[in-house]
């Protein structure tokens, strides 16, 4: 099986994703909207090919994914795991690959959807969160559930120690689910 990961900023997914031993597909390609992201220093590191595609560059969002969609087609995927992809996918990107799209978002949803959903959950004072694993649809972290966990909020937490604990979450639950998924297929 071949995958591609979407990845806008840091790429601490991707690189867990990288990392996890008998992985179930083969990260063909990796697929970046931001031409300075640090995820990209990391695909180079791993050796895996990448393209960047940045959306300024086209006249419409349908136009930009048909760019994407092309590429992917060329280099036979038939998964996406988006990580950190910092951008609502449209009907052309969705249509090509229906069911075949999973995010990762760090709460659990629909609690705290969109920008920021650690900051939101800290801030409301949430006893807990957590890290759910979905498919996407054309909504802000809408889209079927696969997977959830939940992290408690204590007293003692900070902004910072409650990234740490869902990061650390997120890199162990996001590799074994896509795993269970392609297994399952
Ligand atoms: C993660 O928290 C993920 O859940 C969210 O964006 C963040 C990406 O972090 N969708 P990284 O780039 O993988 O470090």
């Amino acid at each position: 099986v071949r995958a591609a990961v979407f990845a806008s900023g840091t790429g601490s997914n991707f690189q867990a994703i990288m990392e996890t031993e008998s992985l179930a597909c083969e990260v063909a390609l990796l697929v970046c909207d931001k031409p300075q992201a640090i995820v990209l220093e990391r695909a180079k590191t791993y050796n895996v090919p990448t393209f960047i595609c940045d959306p300024k560059q086209f006249a419409s969002k349908a136009e930009y994914e048909q760019v994407i969609v092309e590429r992917l087609q060329e280099a036979e995927i038939s998964w996406i795991f988006l990580a950190g992809y910092m951008r609502i996918a449209g009907p052309t990107l969705l249509q090509a690959y229906e069911g075949k799209i999973v995010n990762i978002h760090p709460s659990l949803l629909p609690e705290f959807p969109g920008i920021d959903a650690i900051g939101q959950a800290f801030k409301a004072g949430a006893k807990r969160t957590g890290v759910t694993v979905h498919f996407i649809d054309e909504g802000i972290d809408t889209g079927p559930i696969i997977a959830q966990e939940t992290v408690t909020i204590q007293e003692k937490d900070t902004e910072t120690s409650l990234k740490e604990k869902i990061q650390k979450v997120e890199h162990e639950l996001y590799p074994r689910v896509i795993n269970q998924l392609l297994q399952s297929k």
